[in-house]
C-alpha cells in the first residue's frame, strides 16, 4: 500500500532518504540510551489498510487505544517469542521463496508487526546543540518508523544497522517511538539465504547522544611491514577538529588542527595481529566533545600473484561457516552463547570464519579480534530463488535494485571496517551474477583498497580477487591449482586461465549434514598440496534446530516443515558440525585433528614434529608420549622441543622407554599440549594427538584348544540361533546389509562413484545419479529375509548355513555361523560369501544381536576405537583405548534418526554380564554399535521423538561400513572407502 513518505513495500529502493550515511560502529563516551525491553506489540496477518492520509496508522500517536495487544521483547522475533502460537511461525526454504517469485512484490498476507514503547530522554540528549540519533541494528525486513506521532522514516537491510537523526522530534521527557515491521517486502527478494524467515525487530534499538564538536565517524586501520615489523596507524575521522590520536602503549600521540593534517601515523616495531596472536592495540581517537576508543590489530593482507597472503606469509583458512543462530531466540545475539561457540572453534582448531550469508551482530567481531580468528565478512545478500527462473530478472543484474544493492555493501563495510580479523570482504551469496554485483566490488576497492573482495558467484573471476568454488571434487582442486585435467567450472578457458592464475578459496566444502563429513583428511592434504590452495570453510558451524514441543510436551529441535510451512526444504537446515543443543557432533572432534597445528611422524625411534601455523612457533606447547599396552599406559614422558618456525619440522630422537620392550599390543600417543591459559583454553589444553602402533606388537592369540564339555552354558533354538549366553537372553546372529541412511546417504548433491559418475566434473546437482540409500532400499538391503539352509550339531560346535535375501531378488548372501567352544568361551565365526550379481555398495555388513533392555543402564566399557564413532573416510580423531560410556552417549542425536555410533576395531566390550572378545583375522577386526533401536526402525523415523518404545537393545558387530562422503551437498563416498560385496569372515568370542 503506497502512503505519503512511506514507499510501498514494492518500491526497490533501500528505505527513505532521512536514513543517515552509514558509519563504523564505535565505542564512545558520548551518551547512549538503550531502547531494548518490553514493547507494545500487535500481529496483522495482512498488511492493514489503517493508514490516515499523512501515512500514519492509528498507533502512532500518543493516545491510541491498545485494547488487544500483546507485549513482546525487544530485540526478538516475534515468531519465537513465548506467545508464538498466536502469532505466525518460522519458516525454513533454502532457495526456494516463501511467496510468488513476482519481484518486487509481496502477497497481501504479509504478518505485520506493530510495536510501540514509551521512553524518557536523560535531560543530557536534550542540552544545547547536541544531536540525537536513532539506531536500528536489525529489523527483519522491513520498519517503517515514527517518533511522536511524526514519521522518521523507513529502511529494509535486515541484517544491517540504521540510523535517523530524530533531534527535531523528540520532546523533553516521554516520547513515543512506533514501529511498524513488515515481513515481506521488495527487499525479501535480497535475502533468501538458507536459513528460517524470522521476522521481528531482532536486535538492538538505541538512542545516541551526538555530542556537539563530537566525532562522526572513525576508521581505523593498522598496517604491518612485514619485513620491517614495523606498524603504520591509518586513520580517518570526519568530526570536529582538533583531533587527537593516541596508543598509549606504543607512546603515540598525534594532534591535528584540520583534516588537511590528516596523514598515516608510524607507530614503529609491533607485535603482528593474527589469528594464532591476536594482538590488540587500544588506540584512542579524541574530539573536543567526544572520545572513542578502539581496538585495532597491525596486519597486511595482500594478493601476490596466486597467493593470499597475510604479513607476507601465505594463509589457510581453517574456518567454517557460521550463521547466527541459536536454538530459542533465533538471530537474536546472546553473547555469552556466541562467546562459547567462538570458545570452541578455537580448541577444535579452526582459525576463520565466514559469516554466511549476512554481517553478524556486530560484537561478533570485536569477539573474533580478540580470540584471533580470521573474518571472510559478508553482505547481507542472496537471490538464489532467481535460479528457478534461470535468473531472470535477477536483482544482481537489474540496474532497478543498484541502488539496494550499493546500499547494502557500503552499510556493511562501513560498519565493520575497522576490525583487524576481518581480511576479505564478501559481496553476499548465491546471487548469480551481474553489473550491480560487480559495481559493489568497485565500490569497495574504492573504499577499503587494504582488503581483497570475495564473490563465489563471479564464476570467471571479473570483479573479484580470489577464485571462489563451493563444493569442489578432490579432482578439481587438483585441476584448478595443479596439472590441468578437466575444464574449469562453468567458464571457458580465457577466464578459466584468469580464475588459474589467482588464489583458490573453498568457500564452502564438506558438507556436515547429519553423519559426516567424510573425506576430511582428504581435502586437508589436497589444501596442503598446493601453494594456489588457502584452504576454505566447512559447511557448516551449527544446525540450526528451533528448540520446540510436540502436542504431549517432548522437546524437540524442529526443521523445516515442522511448522506446517507452506513450501520448505524439510532438514536441510540440519548441515552443522555443532547440534541444536550446542553438543559438538564427531564431526568436530575429526575436524580438530584434521587440522591440528602439529603434525608426527614417526620413523623408527625419530620423531618428526611438523609445525603446520603460519606464525606462531611451537613455543607454547609442549609435546608428551604415552606407551600403552593393551590400552593401559605403561610409560610416558615429554619432549623438549627446539625452536619449532612455523611451516617447519624438527626430528628428534625417542627416549629409549618409549619405545621399550612389553608385550600385549602396544601403541605410541603422541600429544602438543599448551603450556598457557589461553582466553578459549586453559593450559593442557590438547591441540594435537596422534597414535602410532609400535612395530613388533604381539597381539595375543585366542585360544584354539576345544573346552571339555559342552554347550552347558549356551542355548540353541532349533533353527541354530543363540538364545541364551550364560544366563543372559541373548538372540542371533542375524546378518545384516542395512544401516539407518545418514543424510549423505539419502542426497544426491552430486554425481556417485557407484555409477557413470558423471556430475562429478561440475561438481554440483547431478540428480541422474539416485542416492545411495535409493540404491540400497531398490535393492531390498532394508528388507532381507532369511532362510536356514542347515543345522548341524556336534559335541562342540553348532554349524548353521544361512542364506539371506530380499524379497524379488536374485542376489543375496550365504553365510556359515559356526559356533565352538572353547578353552575361552563360546567362539563364534561368521563366513558370508555373496552370490548372485551385486550393482551397489553395501552400507554394512554385520551381524545383529538383540540383548535384553534390562542391560541399557549399565555403562558399556570397551578396548577398541574411540571414543567417538568413526568410519573408514572419518577417523583421525580415533585411537585405539579404553573407554567407558553410557548406552545413549554411544549414539549421536543427529537431527533425524540414523547411522551412529560404528566403533571399528573393537578388541573387547565389557557389559554387565557380556564379555566380548574380537579375534583378528588378517590382521582385521570388526567393529561394534549398540543402540536401542534396530536400523530398520531409525531409518523411517524424522526426529528422535517419533522412534518406538524400545524393548531391546542392539548389538551390531560390523566387520566394516561403507564410508561417509559428503554428497548431501557434495561428492560422494571416494571408492577407496567405499564398502564393496564382497566374501569375508569374522570371528568373536563369548566369554
Ligand atoms: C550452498 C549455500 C549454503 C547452503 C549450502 C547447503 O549452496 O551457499 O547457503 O545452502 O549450499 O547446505
Amino acid at each position: 500500500m503506497s502512503t505519503p513518505g512511506f514507499a510501498p513495500l514494492s518500491d526497490r529502493a533501500p528505505g527513505s532518504d532521512t536514513r543517515l550515511a552509514p558509519r563504523a560502529r564505535l565505542r564512545t563516551d558520548a551518551p547512549v540510551l538503550s531502547l531494548n525491553g518490553d514493547w507494545d506489540f500487535r500481529l496483522h496477518p495482512a498488511d492493514p489498510a489503517d493508514r490516515d492520509t499523512d501515512g500514519r496508522p492509528d498507533f502512532a500517536t500518543p493516545g491510541a487505544d491498545l485494547t488487544g495487544w500483546a507485549s513482546i521483547p525487544v530485540p526478538a522475533h516475534w515468531v519465537l517469542t513465548e506467545a508464538t502460537e498466536r502469532y505466525s511461525r518460522p519458516i525454513y526454504t533454502n532457495i526456494q521463496y516463501p511467496f510468488p517469485l513476482d519481484p518486487p512484490h509481496v502477497p497481501d498476507a504479509n504478518p505485520t508487526g506493530d510495536y510501540r514503547r514509551m521512553f524518557t530522554v536523560p535531560a543530557e540528549f536534550v542540552a544545547g546543540d547536541t544531536r540525537v540519533r536513532l539506531r536500528f541494528d536489525g529489523v527483519e525486513s522491513r520498519a517503517d518508523v515514527w517518533l511522536n506521532g511524526h514519521p522518521v522514516g523507513w529502511f529494509t537491510g535486515s541484517r544491517l544497522t540504521t540510523e535517523f537523526d530524530v533531534t527535531d522530534l523528540l520532546v523533553e521527557g516521554d516520547n513515543l517511538l512506533a514501529v511498524r515491521v513488515h515481513q515481506w517486502s521488495a527487499a525479501s527478494y535480497l535475502e533468501d539465504q538458507d536459513q528460517w524467515w524470522l521476522p521481528g525487530i531482532f536486535r538492538d534499538v538505541t538512542l545516541l547522544a551526538r555530542p556537539a564538536a563530537g566525532l562522526d565517524n572513525v576508521t581505523v586501520i593498522g598496517d604491518l611491514d612485514p619485513a620491517s615489523g614495523h606498524g603504520e596507524l591509518r586513520v580517518d575521522a570526519v568530526g570536529s577538529f582538533p583531533i587527537t590520536v593516541r596508543i598509549p602503549e606504543l607512546g603515540v600521540e598525534e594532534t591535528w588542527a584540520g583534516p588537511a593534517d590528516v596523514a598515516p601515523i608510524a607507530v614503529g616495531p609491533v607485535d603482528a595481529w593474527t589469528s594464532e596472536t591476536p594482538r590488540l592495540y587500544d588506540v584512542q581517537v579524541a574530539a573536543p566533545g567526544e572520545i572513542a576508543t578502539l581496538r585495532t590489530g597491525f596486519r597486511r593482507v595482500e594478493i601476490v600473484g596466486d597467493r593470499f597472503l597475510v604479513n607476507g606469509r601465505p594463509l589457510t583458512f581453517r574456518g567454517v561457516n557460521r550463521h547466527e543462530t541459536h536454538p530459542d531466540l533465533g538471530r537474536v545475539f546472546d553473547e555469552a552463547h556466541v562467546r562459547r561457540d567462538l570458545e570452541l572453534m578455537k580448541r577444535h582448531n579452526v582459525n576463520a570464519l565466514r559469516t554466511s550469508h549476512q554481517p553478524p551482530h556486530w560484537r561478533t567481531l570485536e569477539l573474533c579480534d580478540e580470540l584471533g580468528l580470521w573474518v571472510v565478512l559478508e553482505c547481507d545478500l542472496e537471490t538464489h530463488g532467481f535460479w528457478e527462473v534461470d535468473w531472470r530478472d535477477n536483482p544482481a543484474d537489474d540496474p532497478q535494485w543498484r541502488e539496494a544493492l550499493l546500499d547494502r555493501i557500503s552499510r556493511t563495510v562501513e560498519r565493520d571496517v575497522n576490525h583487524p580479523s576481518i581480511v576479505l570482504w564478501s559481496l553476499g551469496n548465491e546471487s548469480g551474477t551481474g553489473r550491480n554485483l560487480a559495481e559493489m566490488a568497485a565500490w569497495v576497492h574504492d573504499r577499503d583498497p587494504s582488503r581483497p573482495v570475495h564473490y563465489e558467484g563471479d564464476y570467471d573471476g571479473s570483479y573479484t580477487d580470489v577464485y571462489s568454488r563451493m563444493y569442489p571434487t578432490l579432482e578439481e582442486i587438483s585441476s584448478i591449482c595443479g596439472e590441468q585435467t578437466m575444464a574449469v567450472h562453468e567458464i571457458g578457458p580465457a577466464a578459466g586461465a584468469r580464475q588459474r592464475s589467482r588464489p583458490f578459496v573453498m568457500c564452502e566444502y564438506a558438507h556436515a549434514m547429519g553423519n559426516g563429513p567424510g573425506s576430511l583428511a582428504d581435502y586437508e592434504e589436497a589444501i596442503d598440496t598446493f601453494d594456489r590452495s588457502h584452504g576454505g570453510f566447512i559447511w557448516e558451524w551449527r544446525d540450526h534446530g528451533l528448540r520446540t514441543h510436540t502436542p504431549d510436551g517432548t522437546e524437540f529441535f524442529a526443521y523445516g516443515g515442522d511448522f506446517g510451512e507452506v513450501v520448505h526444504d524439510g532438514i536441510f537446515i540440519m548441515d552443522g558440525l555443532v547440534l541444536s543443543d550446542d553438543t559438538p557432533s564427531p564431526a568436530l572432534a575429526e575436524l580438530a585433528a584434521v587440522w591440528a597445528p602439529v603434525r608426527f611422524a614417526l620413523d623408527g625411534d625419530r620423531l618428526t614434529v611438523t609445525n603446520r601455523r603460519g606464525f606462531r612457533a611451537l613455543d607454547d606447547l609442549t609435546v608428551g608420549w604415552t606407551l600403552e599396552s593393551d590400552g593401559r599406559t605403561v610409560d610416558s614422558g615429554e619432549l623438549v622441543l627446539p625452536d619449532v618456525a612455523p611451516g617447519t619440522s624438527v626430528t628428534l630422537p625417542l627416549p629409549a622407554g618409549a619405545l621399550a620392550v612389553e608385550s600385549g599390543e602396544r601403541f605410541l600417543t603422541f600429544t602438543a599440549a599448551s603450556t598457557e591459559d589461553e582466553s578459549w583454553a586453559s593450559a593442557g589444553h590438547v591441540v594435537a594427538r596422534q597414535q602410532f602402533p609400535v612395530a613388533g606388537s604381539r597381539v595375543p592369540v585366542p585360544s584354539r584348544r576345544s573346552a571339555a564339555g559342552s554347550f552347558a552354558d549356551a542355548e540353541f533354538d532349533r533353527a541354530g540361533s543363540l538364545v541364551s549366553w550364560r544366563g543372559l537372553p541373548v538372540a542371533g546372529p542375524l546378518v545384516e546389509l542395512w544401516r539407518a541412511p545418514t543424510e549423505n546417504d539419502r542426497l544426491d548433491g552430486q554425481g556417485s562413484y557407484e555409477t557413470a559418475y558423471p556430475g562429478l566434473t561440475h561438481g554440483r546437482g547431478d540428480e541422474s545419479t539416485p542416492a545411495s540409500a535409493d540404491r540400497w532400499r531398490e535393492r531390498g538391503l532394508h528388507r532381507l529375509t532369511h532362510r536356514t539352509l542347515s543345522v548341524e550339531r556336534s559335541g562342540d560346535a553348532v554349524v548353521r548355513r544361512v542364506r539371506t535375501m530380499a524379497a524379488n531378488a536374485a542376489v543375496g548372501v550365504d553365510s556359515i555361523l559356526t559356533w565352538t567352544r572353547r578353552d575361552d568361551g563360546l567362539h563364534l565365526r561368521a563366513v558370508v560369501v555373496p552370490f548372485g550379481t551385486w550393482d551397489c555398495t553395501w552400507p554394512r555388513l554385520g551381524l545383529r544381536f538383540d540383548l535384553p533392555a534390562s542391560l541399557a543402564a549399565e555403562p558399556v566399557s570397551w578396548f577398541g576405537t574411540g571414543p567417538d564413532e568413526s568410519y573408514a573416510d572419518s577417523a583421525s580423531a580415533a585411537v585405539v583405548g579404553r573407554f567407558t560410556a553410557g548406552l545413549d552417549e554411544l549414539t549421536v542425536r543427529y537431527a533425524r534418526p540414523q547411522e551412529s555410533g560404528h566403533r571399528p576395531g573393537l578388541r573387547e566390550l565389557d557389559w554387565g554380564p557380556l564379555h566380548l572378545a574380537t579375534v583378528p583375522l588378517q590382521g582385521h577386526r570388526p567393529g561394534f554399535s549398540l543402540s536401542r533401536w534396530t536400523p530398520q526402525e531409525l531409518s523411517v523415523a524424522g526426529h528422535h521423538h517419533e522412534l518406538p518404545d524400545s524393548d531391546r537393545v542392539v548389538l551390531m558387530v560390523d566387520h566394516a561400513q561403507h564410508g561417509l562422503g559428503s554428497r548431501a551437498c557434495g561428492p560422494d563416498v571416494l571408492p577407496r572407502y567405499a564398502l564393496w560385496p564382497q566374501a569375508t569372515d569374522l570371528e568373536i568370542v563369548l566369554r
